[in-house]
């Protein structure tokens, strides 16, 4: 990134103030770090939030998902509690089958054929705890992947159509790249922990809290030694914690930075590529790609160090045992079989603490993304009324008093914007680029919400109603149309049903919606990125689906910028047919469309600065006038 960087002309070099990560000063040292710091910026913040590895409520809100299978949960522990018990009995039967059958104590007198007897009804013991280990262990591995894979389900369609409900500020200040995150890697890493550590956690507990218990009932003295191998554990396992969760922060932070470069990237492609940036764009990910490489190293050490360590550990366990044990067995206060199975719980022992890395891992990972899947439940979804607008198929009136609006905090976009507009009737929002006037069809679309004023539709304040009901009565004409993977006709009536059908979409033919859809290929199949089509194409198609609709009030955003001059006039004789049916809005630059208009409203800087007919605003020799004359200069 240096290398390429450098090379590019025209920059000045940077004061030492400037080369911060977050400069945005377009100095060499500051562009050198700004894509890298971008992303450390961007995501960082979402990072830090997070704050406990484990929480109490949190795991309360995820374990309710958790609740309907409650009965079979509790067979899996059963099952659980059945599968450590055999385990815990399996040394006991060895010790049994050593002392009592292979090296019976000198003078007990068994006699060789009952010792023999004896070993095969141990044996067949023994087998009998591993058939019972193997059916139960593999019914309770079923059981719970099944319960886990039914409250995620669950869990997700919760998330999924939370996210449906959401304002769309939410959608401009979230890339949709995180959001996918949260219903994809998130759900799967809650999913690792219910599925492998949970369950795992209660046959750990089990296993130390019953392996401990029955070598103290074998030998209290000899267990009491192991307590000392018990502190070095509880300190280093503490400590180990502390750092875990601080590397394991990290590495989350720098694959959250990785995962943000590269949908950015991907997503700006052709960009990239008409741009000649590839170069940049590969330094840059190779330095954000070998940081998280670095995280990635830090986290392995720890992992790698820690192991062994507890292996050691429990190895050390075991000499201490036998020669505090051997000891004991010479002196004839211990049996061989104990030994032998005094061995076995200490291995039983130190089993759970072996991966016990792995298994901090799964949780922390866990909790993080459960705190963040359940930030995004708790995002407050977008406001609706209740108030329904009636039924009727005419056109509405919309009032606009005094409104005023901004995207963030009191930079106005809008300002003190007032209007009536009677029901059937058109309106024209004219106005220089960056002027509002898109802004003001968001707010009649319950997109954003106004901040100062009044808006009425069909006589009632837009707040008060229901967002359902209202969007039914609208149809908005895009200037960047949507398209879903489907055929064009699934994508005029947005019903997919998946099969060639709906390319017979129910008008009649002589309407002009049937007159539009004549001019596309409507059983072409189409991808989302809406490639294949031309733009003219995409807006002939934008104005089938709201046609389709039978919308009360029709709203055009730059429907017929892109459209040749014979289909627009399609377009406009199938809108002039529509006149008097209903309400309509329509924004132009091309001031010769919108002539007839009953309104005409002119934007500038947020605020309304003439407003009338055509003829009115050129008898005003205003903006309008001057707008007008200027199209019809270059048009001549
Ligand atoms: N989602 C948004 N968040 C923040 N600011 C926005 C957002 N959308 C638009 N703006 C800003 O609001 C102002 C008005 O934008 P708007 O889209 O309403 O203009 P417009 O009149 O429709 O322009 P154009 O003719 O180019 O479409 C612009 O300065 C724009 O940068
Ligand atoms: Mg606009």
């Amino acid at each position: 990134m240096r290398g390429a960087l450098r090379s590019r002309a025209g920059m000045r070099p940077c004061s030492r103030k400037e080369g911060s990560t977050r400069g945005f000063t377009p100095c060499r040292e500051s562009a050198r770090m700004s894509m890298a710091g971008k992303f450390d910026y961007v995501y960082q913040g979402e990072e830090e939030k997070l704050t406990a590895a484990y929480d109490k409520k949190l795991l309360k809100s995820l374990l309710s998902y958790a609740r309907p299978y409650f009965a079979r949960i509790c067979l899996c522990l059963l099952a659980i509690v059945i599968v450590s018990a055999c385990e815990l009995f399996a040394p006991q039967i060895i010790r049994a089958a050593i002392d009592y059958a292979l090296a019976p104590a000198a003078g007990s007198g068994a006699p060789l054929d009952s010792r023999i007897t004896t070993l095969w009804l141990l044996g067949g013991a023994l087998a009998g705890t591993v058939l019972v280990r193997l059916l139960l262990g593999a019914f309770e591995a079923y059981e719970i992947q099944r319960i886990t894979q039914h409250a995620l389900n669950a869990l997700r369609s919760d998330v999924f159509t939370h996210v449906l409900k959401l304002p769309l500020s939410f959608f401009n200040a979230n890339p949709v790249g995180r959001i996918v995150t949260r219903l994809t890697s998130d759900i799967q890493s809650i999913s690792d922990f219910f599925s492998v550590a949970l369950l795992a956690f209660f046959r750990d507990i089990a296993l130390i809290i019953g392996s401990f218990a029955l070598m103290f009932h074998l030998h209290a003295r000899l267990t009491a030694y192991l307590f000392v191998v018990l502190i070095v554990i509880a300190v280093s396992v503490l400590y180990y914690r502390k750092i875990a969760r601080a590397v394991f922060r990290e590495l989350r932070r720098k694959i959250a930075k990785l995962n943000g470069f590269l949908q950015e990237s991907l997503t700006g492609v052709s960009t990239i590529q008409l741009f000649g940036y590839e170069g940049t764009s590969s330094n840059t990910f190779q330095s954000i790609a070998n940081e998280e490489y670095q995280s990635t190293l830090t986290e392995l050490k720890l992992h790698s160090f820690f192991r062994p360590f507890i292996r050691g550990i429990s190895i050390l366990a075991d000499v201490l045992i036998i020669l505090a044990g051997g000891k004991l067995v010479i002196e004839g206060e211990l049996s061989i079989g104990s030994l032998v199975a005094f061995l076995s719980y200490n291995n039983l022992f130190f089993s759970p603490l072996n991966d016990l890395a792995e298994k901090y891992g799964v949780l922390q990972s866990a909790m993080a993304s459960s705190e963040r899947l359940f930030l995004l439940l708790n995002e407050p979804v977008e406001p609706s009324g209740r108030k329904s607008l009636g039924a009727g198929s005419s056109g509405l009136e919309i009032e606009f008093r005094n409104v005023w609006f901004a995207y963030r905090g009191e930079d106005w976009v809008l300002k003190d914007i007032s209007f009536r507009l009677e029901a059937n009737q058109s309106l024209a929002l004219v106005g220089p680029t960056g002027a509002g006037k898109s802004s003001i069809v968001g707010l009649l679309l319950g997109l954003y919400k106004k901040q100062r004023g009044e808006i009425l539709v069909g006589g009632i304040e837009i707040d008060e109603i229901d967002k359902e009901a209202l969007r039914g009565v609208m149809a908005f004409v895009q200037q960047d149309l949507f398209l879903f993977q489907g055929t064009l006709a699934e994508n005029v009536t947005l019903e997919f049903v998946g099969n060639d059908q709906t390319a017979a979409i129910p008008i009649s033919q002589d309407s002009n919606l049937a007159q539009l859809l004549g001019r596309l290929p409507l059983k072409a199949k189409i991808s989302s990125k809406a490639g294949t089509l031309s733009v003219g194409e995409k807006q002939l198609l934008s104005m089938a689906r709201a046609l389709y609709r039978t919308p009360r009030i029709l709203i055009l955003d730059e429907a017929t910028a892109h459209i040749d001059s014979i289909t627009e006039s399609l377009l406009q004789d199938a809108l002039s047919q529509l006149e008097g049916k209903l309400t309509s809005v329509v924004i132009a630059h091309r001031l010769s469309t919108i002539k007839e208009s009953d309104q005409i409203l002119v934007i500038n800087h947020g605020s309304i600065v003439e407003q009338g007919h055509h003829s009115e605003l050129l008898a005003a020799a205003g903006l309008y006038a001057a707008m007008y004359k200027l199209q019809m200069a270059q048009a001549a």
